[in-house]
């Protein structure tokens, strides 16, 4: 097996859900993580948390990933605390979920700002070292809804979908340089961002999925893993869904 190449991994939004499981996953593995959320207190607590655990070296960080500003500082404290980042995971993302007729503008913007700006920032910003080292790996966070649409998301889905257009771009950019970018998509994980859906709709859900479970964060951050490995080096502008069949 190929070792990695001195595996510094930042996972942006890993202080809950599928970014925390994706921090632990790595942390598990050897790597030495960045993880960032908007709050400085839940970010350094949940690293010490980890690290502490598991006896990784795991550090937290305040960064809003829909300032250009933000992400740049953040990049620069992780390259001089840890080394140059050689895993890339965007994870950050939120909903402010509407029917059309009644999104304000507000809705749609920061939508679009932390879900998709975030994205380009974070990865223009961390992809000057890559280049350098000649070695990378990226995984952007989109959703199944980038793909198929979801009534009453059309911010979230407007996002999610230019992921995917992105990452391709950027495959293609970067895949002389040994550097790969890749989509995981997850259908129905159980996070708090869909700790707020109604019985009725989880329910309904729930029904359509072949798997007959809703996914656990382990489920996807596992699917990252393996696409941030140096195993993975033949793949990549790819969209893996992780989402029990929900898809197809
Ligand atoms: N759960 C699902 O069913 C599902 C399905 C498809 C795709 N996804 C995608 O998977 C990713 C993770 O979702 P999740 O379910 O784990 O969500 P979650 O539990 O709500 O966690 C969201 C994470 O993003 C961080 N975050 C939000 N806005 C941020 C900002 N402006 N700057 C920095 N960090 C920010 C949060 O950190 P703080 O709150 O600490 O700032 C938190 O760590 C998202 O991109 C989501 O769209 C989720």
């Amino acid at each position: 097996m190929t070792s990695i190449p001195g595996p510094i991994v930042l996972v942006t939004g890993g202080t809950r859900g599928i970014g925390r499981a994706c921090v632990e996953a790595f942390a598990a593995s050897g790597a030495k993580v960045a993880l960032c959320g908007r709050s400085a207190d839940a970010a350094e607590g949940v690293a010490r948390e980890i690290a502490e655990r598991t006896g990784a070296t795991v550090r937290g960080y305040a960064a809003d990933m829909g300032n250009s500003d933000s992400v740049d500082a953040l990049v620069k404290s992780v390259s001089e605390d840890l080394g140059p980042i050689t895993v890339l995971v965007n994870n950050a993302g939120i909903t402010r979920d509407g029917l059309l007729m009644r999104m304000k503008n507000d809705d749609w913007d920061e939508v679009l700002r932390t879900n998709l700006n975030g994205v380009f920032y974070c990865c223009r910003a961390v992809s000057r070292g890559m280049i350098k080292q000649r070695y990378g790996r990226i995984v952007n966070i989109s959703s199944i809804v980038g793909l198929h649409g979801q009534g009453g998301q059309s911010n979230y889905a407007a996002a999610k979908a230019g992921i995917i257009g992105f990452t391709k771009a950027l495959a293609q950019e970067l895949a002389a340089r040994n550097i790969t970018a890749n989509v995981v998509a997850p259908g129905y994980i159980k996070t708090d961002m869909t700790a707020n859906l109604g019985e009725d709709v989880r329910a309904k859900l729930l029904d359509r999925i072949p798997a007959g479970r809703e996914g656990n964060p382990g489920d996807v951050a596992e699917a990252v893993r393996f696409l941030a490995s140096p195993q993975a080096s033949y793949i990549t502008g790819h969209v893996l869904c992780v989402d029990g069949g929900l898809g197809m």
